[in-house]
């Protein structure tokens, strides 16, 4: 019988309950924005009886326009990316329809706004569920009196600079994919369209804040993050996450950290330079020079050379893409350094983490530190516990 005198299977503990309902909750959260989000991806379905939505499939005219004979010729160019001739600076403005637009809109606003919502859904759902079943990972020996100095300060302000441009940059990206269907309908249009437009200023220029960072945590982690032999036990032991015994050695940065830093690296560097193409548009041809390397390595046919146009619609679906993925990745890292963790967050906080918890997460690390610290005795690092 549990507090209520309703009758509870023994293994349900008030613990586990609370787990249950908040992980409910959050899986319903997200289940709704998923849900709002499916619209634009709806949106994208032909109307079979509808000329306009069909007309980029049957290379008619848009709007049905039927004209002449030698009308009907002129829009088939018009329509077929034919280029004209302008007197104006923007050379681009030559050619009135450019097919690939529709294309580059329709998986846009189609499967790319669907599955992009799904998987950041799943993300959600999956860690709910660890979060209900697994429950927060404790210190196993309890808190000691003694803590260690796991970053140091000019190691947090590269990690905050990265970790806050990052999250705000996601939520104005997001904005502008899903906005209109979930906030819109909530606050209005002259709200949605100033936030929208200081939300698209803070998005270009804290690109650079997001890329500084990049930068410092690359040069300042990269020798802790290279692969070393004890990755291989930590892995063939699930990082002893799945059980509260098991603490697979580690240094500074175990094997499922390692991964979380290369995906930034690599997934930042990635949507920095799609970025870049979106910022300065015309200006790179990052696109035509990957699908030539690709296609000598591999012996592949992917197009080359592409047009600017090209450039910048591929520039912006991979955008999206590679942002969406990394968002997914960084949703699991703040869970597991906040919640999912207990004293996770105090190594990015104030820089001192519990002893005990070090030995258990970063085992070999705290005999490092310590085999320096009586190297040079002194500077001591190892403190008592406020
Ligand atoms: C509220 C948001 C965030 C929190 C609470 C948070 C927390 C933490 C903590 C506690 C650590 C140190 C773990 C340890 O002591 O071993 C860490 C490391 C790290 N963080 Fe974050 N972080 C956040 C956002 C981000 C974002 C947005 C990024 C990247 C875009 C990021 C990238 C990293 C990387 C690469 C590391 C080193 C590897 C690792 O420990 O996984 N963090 N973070």
């Amino acid at each position: 019988m549990n507090d209520t005198g309703t009758a509870r299977p023994a293994f349900m503990s008030n613990g586990v309950v609370w787990r249950l309902r908040i992980a409910l909750v959050a899986i319903v959260a997200a289940l709704f924005l998923a849900i709002a989000v499916q619209e634009p991806a709806l949106a994208q379905q032909p109307v079979d009886n509808d000329p306009a939505a069909t007309s980029p499939v049957q290379g008619q005219v848009p709007g049905n326009t039927l004209g002449t004979d030698s009308d009907t010729e002129m829009w088939r160019a018009v329509r077929q990316g034919v280029a004209g001739q302008v007197s104006i600076p923007d050379k681009n403005a030559a050619t009135l329809v450019q097919s690939e637009g529709e294309l580059w809109r329709s998986i846009r606003n189609g499967p790319l706004a669907l599955y992009a919502s799904w998987a950041m859904l799943a993300m959600v759902v999956m860690l709910s569920l660890f979060f209900a079943i697994r429950g927060r990972i404790r210190i196993e020996h309890g808190r000691s009196d003694k803590t260690i100095t796991r970053f140091a300060a000019f190691e947090r302000f590269g990690h905050w600079l990265l970790a806050s441009s990052f999250i705000i940059l996601a939520l104005t990206g997001l904005n502008v994919m899903y906005g209109r269907y979930v906030l819109l309908p909530v606050i209005g249009p002259e709200a949605f369209g100033s936030l929208t437009i200081f939300g698209k200023y803070l998005h270009n220029y804290l690109a650079f804040a997001f890329m500084a960072g990049l930068v410092i945590i690359f040069v300042m982690w990269v020798s802790h993050n290279l692969p070393h032999k004890t990755d291989i036990k930590w892995v063939l032991q699930g990082g002893g996450i799945f059980s509260r015994k098991l603490h697979p050695p580690a240094k500074k940065f175990n094997a499922g950290q390692k991964v979380i830093f290369w995906l930034t690296i690599l997934g930042g560097l990635s949507i920095s330079l799609s970025g870049w193409t979106l910022l300065f548009p015309y200006t790179t041809h990052f696109f035509s020079g990957t699908f030539e390397l690709v296609n000598t390595v591999f012996g592949t046919a992917l197009p080359t050379p592409l047009s600017p146009l090209q450039e910048q619609q591929l520039a912006s679906l991979w955008h999206a893409i590679m942002s969406v993925f990394l968002i997914c990745v960084i949703i699991a890292h703040i869970y597991i350094g906040t919640i999912g963790m207990e004293g996770a967050f105090d190594a990015m906080g104030s820089g001192e983490v519990d002893l005990n918890w070090a030995k258990e997460h970063h085992s070999i690390w705290v005999d490092e530190v310590m085999a320096r610290e009586a190297e040079h005795k002194g500077s001591a690092k190892i403190q008592p516990a406020e």
